[in-house]
């Protein structure tokens, strides 16, 4: 099958309703959201989600997300929704945040993994937004990466892992976020983090007086609510071994280990801050933005843990950051990515 890539150019309307074209007649197609591009499909066709897991090779028990463009659309997916959901979307939506609600019946079991629960998003972005209104359906889409490897947030690294497994990408340029949506469960009495993102615990207290994390995000021993979170995830092609500490002690223990990993000669990229990566000077090095920036950070992450995958290196250490605001995300995917391979700094 032949991919196409076709740029998006604002008022370029007609490319957008081929692409619901395609989605209307059971395809799947490729599309940029504000977080990360989604590969995505008719959501309430069983048989369409059936080619998403086959193009991603995605395990069948991870449920897909259902992309709305209105609130008007989720009386397709859901009855009853919950008032914690109905305060997340009036506060946040569209924005980078997913709502787990009950699901109709009409949603298939292929898409929720037989769970009566379904993830309902609308995304922050002119694109998605139209290609789910011409389609007329709400779209599920994962993130249009192979399973297990990092999510794409530009067209050319949904080229690199889909090509000839998809008819279609819509390139809308480079994510704005980075990484992918928060997942709340809005189904108790109290809303559960399942997976960080751009809408922060922070944000979320402003308008709940409590606000949980699922144990299984903080390293406990617990199957997490969210099934994708069990899955190796984000891998590089390289393993990677995360340095976890304050800030000012990352340059010595980047220059220690570089000098321990030469005398092996092993060949080592670096991702990193702006600050850590200029001081080193090391030749094989992906600056990920300034220490202090983490918006930065977040959007240009998944670069950097592609950005080695063709250049035949031993092995990664990548710089982790602090752990509040959008710096939970961060580290959530980091530590996903060294498969828990943490060195404290
Ligand atoms: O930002 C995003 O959310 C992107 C863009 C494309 O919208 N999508 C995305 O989808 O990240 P995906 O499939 O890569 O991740 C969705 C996560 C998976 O970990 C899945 O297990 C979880 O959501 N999930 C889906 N439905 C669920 C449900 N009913 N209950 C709990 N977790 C659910
Ligand atoms: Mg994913």
């Amino acid at each position: 099958m032949e991919t196409k890539i076709v740029k998006i150019v604002e008022n370029n309307d007609e490319e957008i309703k081929k692409a619901a074209e395609f989605i209307k007649k059971g395809q799947v197609v490729a599309f940029p959201t504000e977080t990360v591009y989604g590969l995505g499909a008719n959501g309430l066709n069983a048989q369409a989600a059936a080619k998403i897991y086959e193009a991603k090779g995605r395990p069948s028990d991870n449920p897909l997300i259902l992309h709305i463009d209105s609130i008007k659309m989720l009386s397709q997916i859901t009855t009853a929704v919950p008032h914690i959901a109905l305060e997340i979307i009036a506060a946040f939506c569209p924005g980078p945040i997913t709502v787990i609600v009950p699901k109709r019946k009409n949603v298939p079991d292929r898409i929720t993994g037989g769970l009566s629960t379904v993830g309902v998003r609308m995304p922050d972005n002119d694109i998605a937004r139209k290609l789910i209104k011409l389609a007329g359906v709400p779209i599920a889409a994962p993130s249009a990466n192979l399973s297990g490897k990092p999510s794409p947030t530009t067209a050319n690294a949904v080229y690199e892992d889909l090509k000839g497994r998809i008819p279609l990408i819509l390139d809308g340029g480079l994510s704005t976020f980075g990484v992918e949506s928060t997942i709340v469960d809005c189904t108790e009495n109290i809303p559960i983090i399942l997976r960080p993102g751009a809408v922060t615990k922070e944000m979320l207290e402003e308008i709940f007086t409590e606000v949980r994390i699922d144990p299984a995000l903080v390293g406990k021993d617990t199957v997490p609510k969210a099934p994708g979170m069990k899955y190796r995830h984000y891998a590089p092609k390289a393993p990677l071994i995360l340095f976890k500490g304050n800030a000012a002690d990352m340059l010595g223990a980047f220059t220690r280990e570089l000098a321990k990993y030469k005398k092996m000669h092993k060949k080592v990229g670096v991702i990193a801050s702006h600050e850590i990566v200029s001081a080193l000077g090391h030749q094989y090095a992906y600056d990920y933005g300034q220490q202090n920036n983490l918006l930065e950070i977040a959007a240009n992450l998944y670069n950097g843990l592609r950005f080695f995958d063709d250049k035949n290196i031993d092995l990664i250490l990548a710089e982790g950051t602090i752990e509040d605001g959008i710096g939970l995300a961060i580290m959530n995917r980091l530590k996903k990515a060294s498969g828990q391979t943490i060195v404290s700094v």
